[in-house]
């Protein structure tokens, strides 16, 4: 179900006092509210026709980009007056695609198959897709051809307009309705102001900017995400006032690359000093950011982090490999001993920071002895944990056309052996901090154990210890008592 006390609605307009007889507005963002003027009176209708209500479910695959997406599009349909389930037998599926390895595009082939049961059995069901995926003409052409139960395509430009496109499909009077497809190639467009849902009261993730302008050569999130463009800092610092009003206390800063925040505004302006406008909200406890790239990762941003009161002790910093020859054929602009140096810095100025990260194995042309040079990297910062990825071949991305691509066994060798060596030095890390006593924001009641609270701590470890509901949304001591490798458990102080 969605809880409304978890919607920030900015505009706080009352659909019910729009005016359905004046002109569609041209601007944005009042025009998405016109529409869902319109869907929330048929909405209400069609409750009362059906004698129950109209059941939405949203499937979100990939990052936190997406995740933050799918919220977006949670808070219309929560605001229209659709409510949530986890089923996928409901009277509106949408599917929040990831298309960064080729995994995730397989998964969402075989969801759509098992989505034509539950159309057969309700034909008035809506079924939209959106998300990196839809923004590949191949995969559009694909589910045109074999995919015909689906009713809308848009792509990660357009998602503001969601309400416009599910009220188009809604209100088309033909007889055989055509699938609606609206995918842009690229905008300069930022829409604010419109509804957005959030999963926890406590905790929010909070765009900065959009799109990528690295092109790493493995990499197909320039092209479905487009160039970078960076939110005014005002809406940014705006919205955070907004959430903290609504109780907020964690914020999660959200871009492919953060760090190159700003550079392209009217009014140019850092990540680093951005941060520092951000801590000085007052009620907002705590501020994480993700993801980071080395090569932008400013001295003036690792002294912020350095003297910051709120700026979480955690950063991700992909590495992606440890050998500098593999690096610069990736595209990534840094060596091995510039990363090296980099995190030598961060931990001289941010002692206890836990740093994770993301390593791709398998690139084309990795040697035996690039990848002993990740390992080696591996082995020196010591990540307190790091996400393994087999190298996926992207259609349209320099790596793709590379011809010594890596072979599978060799692969699946080298993939086990880091993803050993990650758990072995997460776990020992892990170990060291038994006995501290740290603040843990608590987020839930343990599913498994209804006598323990689940939390995490400003390094994102979680802490599972003895208490009740009553402290979820607080920020607690919590001695450490015993390690888990992943997660600990403890005792509040
Ligand atoms: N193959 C494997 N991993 C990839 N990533 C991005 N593109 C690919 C690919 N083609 C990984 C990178 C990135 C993370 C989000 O996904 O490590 O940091
Ligand atoms: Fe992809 Fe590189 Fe951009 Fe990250 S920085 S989204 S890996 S192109």
């Amino acid at each position: 179900m969605i809880d409304l006390r978890y919607c920030s609605d900015p505009k706080g307009i009352d659909l019910d006092e729009v005016d359905l007889m004046a002109p569609v507005p041209e601007t944005e963002p009042n025009r998405q509210y016109y529409f869902m003027a319109k869907l929330k009176k048929w909405v209400t209708q069609k409750k009362e026709e059906l004698g129950r209500s109209l059941f939405c479910c949203t499937q979100t695959f990939g990052c936190q980009m997406n995740a933050r997406d799918s919220e977006k599009i949670l808070g219309i349909l929560s605001k229209i007056g659709y409510e949530e389930t986890e089923s996928e037998d409901a009277d509106l599926v949408i599917f929040n695609t990831c298309t960064v390895r080729e995994n995730a595009n397989l998964k969402v082939y075989g969801r759509l198959g098992q989505l034509k049961k539950y159309k057969n059995k309700n034909p008035e069901m809506i079924t939209m897709m959106c998300g990196c995926m839809m923004q590949e003409k191949d995969v559009v052409d694909k589910i045109k051809k074999s995919y015909r139960n689906v009713d809308v395509i848009f792509g990660t430009h357009n998602i503001f307009k969601f309400a416009e496109l599910l009220a188009t499909r809604v209100f088309d009077k033909s007889e055989k309705k055509k699938m609606l497809v609206d995918v842009w190639e690229d905008t300069t467009e930022i829409v604010e102001e419109l509804p957005v849902e959030r999963k926890y009261s406590f905790k929010s993730g909070v765009n900065i900017m959009f799109g990528c302008n690295n092109f790493c050569s493995y990499c197909i999130v320039p092209y479905v995400r487009g160039r970078e463009r960076s939110r005014e800092p005002e809406d940014i610092i705006a919205e955070i006032k907004c959430l903290v009003k609504d109780g907020v206390v964690e914020v999660m800063l959200l871009g492919q690359n953060v760090n190159s925040y700003g550079k392209n505004l009217e009014n140019p302006i850092s990540f680093a000093q951005l941060l520092e406008k951000v801590e000085k909200i007052e009620g907002l406890e705590r501020i994480r950011f993700m993801t980071s790239h080395p090569k932008d990762l400013s001295d003036e941003l690792i002294e912020v982090m350095g003297r910051s009161k709120k700026i979480c002790k955690q950063l991700h910093l992909p590495l992606q490999s440890g050998s500098s020859r593999l690096l610069k054929i990736m595209n990534r602009h840094y060596t091995k001993e510039d990363y090296l140096t980099l995190v030598e810095k961060i931990r001289k100025a941010v002692p206890d920071i836990a740093l994770t990260t993301d390593i791709i194995v398998g690139f084309p042309g990795e040697t035996d002895e690039d990848f002993e040079e990740t390992m080696e990297v591996v082995e020196k910062v010591g990540y307190d944990s790091a996400f393994t990825f087999i190298y996926s071949k992207r259609t349209g991305t320099p790596a793709a056309s590379m011809e010594n691509q890596v072979p599978e066994d060799v692969v699946k060798v080298r993939f086990d052996r880091l993803l050993n060596k990650v758990q072995e030095i997460a776990a020992e890390k892990a170990a060291k901090d038994v006995g501290k006593v740290v603040d843990v924001l608590v987020e839930e009641v343990n599913e498994h154990d209804s006598s323990l609270v689940t939390g995490r701590t400003s390094q994102n470890y979680t802490v599972h210890f003895p208490g009740g509901e009553e402290l979820i949304g607080k920020i607690v001591p919590v001695k450490l008592s015993e390690s888990k490798g992943f997660y600990y458990y403890g005792e509040q102080m």
